[in-house]
């Protein structure tokens, strides 16, 4: 089959299409024909290990796992012999975890409970945009933020993969949402949902006098004085994305109770289960701003490394649409 496959760190120009060997289903793995595929920050990250810290989760000194692509949906071509929930031919859609990643590729195998079966009325492509900007967007919010009905939420990076993401399921919770982004975006955020959107590159939400009961922070390029001046008194700050590393050890060192970075969002069937609940309810739609095919990934990755997606990038993986 083929995949993209970097065996060396560094910039997009690592990265590969190359035939290898197509993967066999373990005992609880399915084996999935990848119909579309999504790009996330954690590929970037990874490919260039940086931060340094990647380097421990893939290898100090070159990647262990040489393949990127957390993200996909296609339909399953076999099964392992102890896979339950699944039977040839299901269309599903999930997410690999970030030490399994492969979905930059015609085949892959997924421990059934890591996906679930795609939305019928979704796209492959728009099943691929959603699981792990949404499980970011959900643990966060959820898990991280506390969020309850009628709080005011605000959405920093309203308009990236993650950002489009939060606002709608921020408004799932029947929340009364900002979104912050730049100029071009304000008319998509407020079509997503967002009752009030701030432009940053004309005013800053944490100087406006406004306090919110809850911000998550997809870009993490603020300090910890600036996000605890927007808050209420009871507020919380959920920061899942850092520009440099100062910002991030700021939060961690001098966060206190209100500020603070979320887990690592991880795949699960529980939160992919809601997932697929609020896509199916078109309570939830993906926003896709560019689709490249596999042997344009690297041109993918350069485009959500330059930081102004709108929405998700995702990956068109050639097939012919039958089991
Ligand atoms: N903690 C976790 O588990 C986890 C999981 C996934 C992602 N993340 C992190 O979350 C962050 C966001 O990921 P993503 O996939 O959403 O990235 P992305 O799609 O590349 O985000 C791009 C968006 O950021 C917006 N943006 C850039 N500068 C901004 C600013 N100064 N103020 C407001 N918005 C700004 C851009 O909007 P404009 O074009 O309008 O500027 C663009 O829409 C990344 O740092 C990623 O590493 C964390």
């Amino acid at each position: 089959m083929k995949a993209i496959v970097y065996t060396e760190y560094g910039s997009p120009d690592v990265l590969q299409l190359k035939e290898v060997e197509r993967p066999s289903p373990r005992d609880n793995e399915v084996l999935v024909k990848i119909y579309a595929a999504s790009a996330n920050a954690a590929d970037w990250h990874l490919m260039r290990a940086e931060p340094f810290l990647a380097r421990l989760e893939n290898g100090l000194l070159k990647p262990k796992n040489t393949k990127l692509g957390a993200d996909i949906a296609g339909r399953v071509e076999a099964i392992g012999r102890n896979v339950t929930q699944f039977q040839t031919g299901d269309e599903v859609f999930g997410s690999m975890p970030l030490n399994e990643l492969g979905g930059f590729a015609e085949y892959v195998c997924a421990h059934e409970d890591l996906v679930a079966l795609k939305p019928a009325k979704m796209t492959f492509e728009q099943a691929a945009a959603a699981p792990l900007a949404a499980f970011t967007a959900l643990q966060g919010l959820r898990d991280k933020g506390q969020i309850k009905p009628g709080q005011k939420v605000l959405i920093n990076g309203a308009a990236g993969g993650v950002g489009t993401f939060a606002v709608q399921i921020a408004k799932s919770y029947g929340t009364e949402v900002t979104g912050v982004c730049s100029t071009r975006n304000l008319d998509m955020v407020r079509s997503i949902g967002a009752d009030h959107v701030i432009d940053y590159t004309k005013e800053d939400f944490t100087e406006n006098g406004q306090r919110y009961d809850l911000i998550f922070d997809a870009v993490g390029n603020r300090s910890v004085s600036d996000y605890q001046r927007a808050l209420s008194p009871e507020g919380i700050c959920a920061v899942a994305g850092f520009t440099s590393l100062s910002r991030l050890f700021q939060v961690m060192l001098l966060g206190g109770k209100k500020v603070g970075l979320m887990e690592t969002a991880k795949g699960n069937k529980k939160d992919l289960l809601i997932i697929r609940e609020l896509l199916e309810a078109g309570k939830v739609v993906p926003v896709i701003d560019r689709a490249y095919s596999l042997s344009e990934v690297p041109a993918a990755i350069r485009y959500l490394e330059e930081g102004h997606a709108r929405g998700k990038v995702v990956i068109t993986v050639e097939h012919n649409n039958k089991p």
